[in-house]
């Protein structure tokens, strides 16, 4: 009885190393191994996880998505093991933008095509150094030049924005990851279109936060209220709806009203829009940027050009990547959005 009950724990745990083994599972289906960089991002949680499962069944693939838990180490674990488990693609979510040197070595080690997504890698050349490493994202500073131009307009529009009537744009910023691509382009773009359009900018604060948490957008914009400059706030400029919504409780809480924009365009955001406690967000299309990547994987796995029968293309030879186009999203048009 003990020894057959081993035997059965033995089979089962085996199972899936040998049903990958095959490099596909029982009924012949790509096997994609995806992670997402932490599962408490709500954008890539909340939009980008549940595309990729929904369209991998779709295009009847079996997909696994771990969660790295914001780990680079532990995200070279998990490709470790799903090369281990002999998955036919990878796709990617890098923890550490400035670390996919060592993913796309041990990829293309064991000779796996690997898709990477949503971080964009940042070391210089690094995707020549293997034929069968493509990128899924976004051009992140278009997401900046729709938020800044989005901005500029209603500051325009509406002259008591400025508070002191000085003429200046006394913000503050919420800006995300350091050394995020997007993070980083959003964060001098936003502004630049205000430089752009003669408008002078004061910057009276700004953070970073690796997690781009609702959590510290609270906790910083509630510091903010509460310091010496927290009546001069003209304008809270947030690089992800996330954060946004940690900056909009804190307001709330303080019964304070400042203009507010974000990134994502998340369905919480186009309830604060529609209640009037957000001007505005972008969309970061993640549906498509998941629908992208796995088109990609998929090709990729069956070896043959990866935009193949796609809607996609990929921008140039140096960079590999495809990009999906943000959309501002306004009190005007947010309706289209739901
Ligand atoms: C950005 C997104 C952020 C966050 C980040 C994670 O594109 O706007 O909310 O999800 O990706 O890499
Ligand atoms: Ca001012």
């Amino acid at each position: 009885m003990k020894k057959a009950f081993l035997l059965l724990a033995v089979v089962l745990m085996a199972l899936p190393v040998a049903v990958f083994a095959n490099g596909a599972d029982e009924d012949g289906s790509i096997v994609i191994g995806a992670n997402i960089y932490s599962f408490a991002d709500n954008f890539m949680n909340g939009v980008m996880k549940p595309e990729l499962e929904r369209y991998a069944a779709e295009k009847g693939a079996v997909i696994e998505i771990v969660d790295s838990e914001g780990q680079q180490a532990k995200l070279n674990d998990q490709i470790d093991v799903f090369i281990t488990k002999g998955v036919d693609v990878l796709a990617i979510n890098l923890v550490d933008p400035a670390s996919a040197s060592s993913v796309i070595e041990k990829a293309k080690r064991a000779g796996i095509p690997l898709v990477l997504f949503n971080k964009e890698a940042t070391e210089a050349g690094v995707m020549g150094t293997y034929d069968k490493v493509w990128y899924v994202g976004t051009n992140s500073a278009e997401s900046g030049i729709i938020q800044g131009e989005m901005m500029v307009a209603d500051w325009l529009n509406n002259p008591e924005w400025d508070k002191n009537g000085d003429g200046v744009v006394q913000y503050v910023m919420l800006k995300g990851e350091p050394g995020h691509p997007d993070a980083e382009a959003r964060t001098l773009e936003s502004v630049k279109a205000f430089t752009r359009a003669g408008i002078d900018v004061e910057q009276l604060a700004l953070e970073a936060d690796p997690n781009w948490s609702t959590q510290h957008g609270n906790d910083k914009m509630q510091a903010w209220l509460s310091s010496s400059f927290g009546d001069d706030i003209e304008l809270v400029i947030c690089n992800n709806d996330g954060m946004a919504f940690g900056a909009i409780n804190a307001l709330k809480t303080a019964g304070v009203v400042i203009p507010l924009y974000g990134v994502d365009a998340l369905d919480q955001a186009l309830t604060h829009i529609a209640e009037g406690e957000m001007n505005g967000t972008v969309l970061n299309d993640g549906v498509n940027q998941s629908r992208a990547t796995l088109d990609l994987a998929i090709n990729a796995a069956q070896g043959v050009d990866v935009t193949e029968g796609t809607i996609w293309t990929i921008e140039n030879n140096e960079t590999k990547a495809v990009r999906v186009p943000y959309v501002p999203v306004t009190p005007e048009n947010y309706q289209d959005f739901r």
